[in-house]
């Protein structure tokens, strides 16, 4: 069954199906993201299978030289996760007990490692325009029991470093980067790795660099270096010499070896995102009542995610609504997120301020599809459907 709807009324009914006369932009849809392997990826991977040394060894080192290289640290460790990731530089730097900022805008994990350290996360409020944390609102919530702050570079957006560093110097915190989604993203310049105690990264499939599951952490400081690898494989000095408590939080040498050969083409795929966001940029523009992301002046974004506003005076249906009717046109979307964290039931209790730019962005945003291999037709897709769907629903 088909519907047509009418320019401007309230269409919830029909939001399942395409929105003039059930006939969609496409009937194929554009991928929402890339996360195929090369030949030269599975190449490198069955080499190590071969090989028969699957656990951390030379693929990990390698991975951690060149990734570390370009990021512009001092010293990269590779570990399980971007999640266990979070704990190994959150444990050395931070006590239980001391507050942590965090941001009231991230994914779960960036604050939930701070909850599993026995830390008390702060809520921080975001950026309306880029989205990440907002400084300003950090130094209104300093206590003397801060000891830190725990920012995420957000879909691929560098948070104002400058203004961190700046604010962390002043009262002797500590700073760690949460870069999951943020992989080759540059301030004024450098690799985001030259900054703050310590970047935490995920390899996660879906990432700007997908090994499966994977991360990595890096930092400037020697003996924080030390710290991290020892706690990465139970404090192990010599074999079954522990020096201290610690995790197995290791890489394998299969996942080394697949990051390896997908770092070759990091840096041209990251190109392409940029360009296509720029590309999206100018499609957004035409589309009263929607806004293109701002990226943080100083910083170079490497778009993970392409995260569009929706001014809700401009339409007359909700964001969900509108996200479906896209679907049906043949573009998919998501959410990233539904909720802001403090409202999430694991981490309600901590919820002692208000963060309402959080709020407002859980209602309001919407990530289009976003990665190295879209077309001039997935273009020429999107921008019909936002088109139809805008117009169809303008309030
Ligand atoms: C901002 C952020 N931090 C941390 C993580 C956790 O990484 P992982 O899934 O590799 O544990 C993710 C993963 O989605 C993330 O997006």
């Amino acid at each position: 069954m088909t519907q047509a709807v009418a320019p401007g009324r309230a269409v919830r009914e029909v939001s399942s199906l395409a929105i003039s006369g059930g006939t969609p932009v496409s009937k194929t849809p554009v991928p929402f993201m890339s996360t195929g392997l090369a030949q030269a990826d599975i190449d490198q991977a069955l080499a190590v299978l071969k090989s028969g040394m699957l656990r951390a060894a030379k693929k990990c080192e390698e991975l951690e030289q060149r990734f570390g290289a370009m990021t512009g640290c001092r010293h990269m460790m590779t570990c399980a996760n971007g999640t266990c990731a979070l704990q190994l530089a959150y444990e050395p730097l931070f006590a239980p007990g001391d507050e942590v900022l965090v941001p009231a805008w991230s994914y779960i994990a960036t604050v939930s490692m701070i909850v599993a350290r026995g830390c008390v996360p702060v809520f921080v409020d975001a950026n309306p325009e880029t989205f990440q944390i907002d400084v300003a609102d950090a130094a209104k919530k300093i206590t003397p029991r801060t000891r830190g702050i725990a920012a995420t570079h957000l879909y691929g957006c560098p948070v104002d470093i400058d203004a961190v560093q700046a604010l962390a110097g002043k009262h002797g915190l500590k700073v760690v980067y949460d870069a999951a989604q943020s992989h080759l993203a540059t301030w004024k310049g450098k690799g985001i790795g030259a900054f703050g105690d310590a970047v935490t990264y995920s390899f996660y499939a879906t990432k700007n660099l997908g090994t499966g599951e994977g991360g990595s952490i890096s930092c400037n400081d020697d003996a924080l270096a030390r710290k991290i690898k020892l706690l990465r494989s139970h404090g192990e000095t010599d074999k079954y010499l522990h020096e201290s408590v610690g995790y197995n939080y290791r890489m394998n040498d299969i996942t080394g070896a697949i990051g390896c050969s997908k770092l070759d083409r990091l840096p041209a795929q990251t190109a392409q995102r940029q360009a296509n966001a720029a590309r999206y940029d100018q499609i957004i523009a035409k589309i009263p009542g929607l806004t293109a992301p701002k990226t943080t002046p100083g910083g170079e974004a490497v778009f993970h995610l392409y995260v569009v506003k929706m001014d809700p005076s401009k339409f007359s249906c909700t964001r969900d609504e509108f996200c479906k009717a896209l679907g049906a046109e043949g573009v998919p979307t998501a959410v990233h997120y539904p909720r802001p964290l403090p409202k999430q039931p694991a981490l309600a209790k901590w919820d002692k301020k208000d963060c309402p730019v959080s709020d407002m962005l859980s209602a309001r945003v919407l990530a289009l599809p976003m990665h190295h291999d879209l077309t001039d037709e997935h273009f020429r897709i999107v921008e019909a459907a936002l088109t139809k769907v805008a117009e169809a629903y303008r309030a």
